[in-house]
């Protein structure tokens, strides 16, 4: 799961889609492709609605998307079309570019596209963040599920 800051969007896409998958199958991590926030909690936003919502992702902790991520993970779910740019920037070959897709589904066409990026606003940002991943890690768990049941 991949955002800018790696506190707002993608620590909470990176908890919402763990807690629907199998532990002992799948690997979930998120990353920001800026470093500003490298080591720090998830904005307290952030956890306040995950934890609203029944999850803990205050022990989460800020990373700086790498190259090596490519190696690592066999799917990169990008927040916007400006995280999927940076992180395509960075892609080797076709395998690395065939990993990432836009969370919200790469069919989706304009605005839909995209996570709006809650970090200037209001909590009301933050409900409406919970509420897009929510949706998409739904799906996600289901496919991802059925590939390796
Ligand atoms: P995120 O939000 O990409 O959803 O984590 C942001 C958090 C911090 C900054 C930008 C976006 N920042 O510029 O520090």
């Amino acid at each position: 799961m991949v955002c800018l800051g790696n506190i707002c969007r993608s620590p909470l896409a990176e908890g919402i889609l763990r807690s629907k998958l199998d532990p002992e199958k799948f690997e979930v991590a998120s990353a920001g492709t800026g470093n500003w926030h490298v080591g720090e909690k998830p904005d307290k936003r952030s956890i306040a609605v995950a934890k609203k919502n029944g999850l803990d992702i205050s022990g989460q902790r800020g990373r700086h998307f790498s190259v090596s991520d490519f190696d690592y993970f066999d799917h990169i779910f990008v927040m916007d079309n400006s995280n999927k740019n940076n992180v395509l920037k960075l892609a080797r070959n076709q395998t690395d570019c065939d990993k990432v897709s836009l969370i919200l589904g790469p069919t989706a066409h304009g605005k839909g596209t995209d996570v709006p990026d809650p970090y200037y606003g209001g909590p009301g940002g933050f409900e409406n963040v919970h509420k897009l991943l929510e949706g998409a890690c739904r799906t996600i768990a289901q496919n991802l599920t059925a590939q390796k049941p």
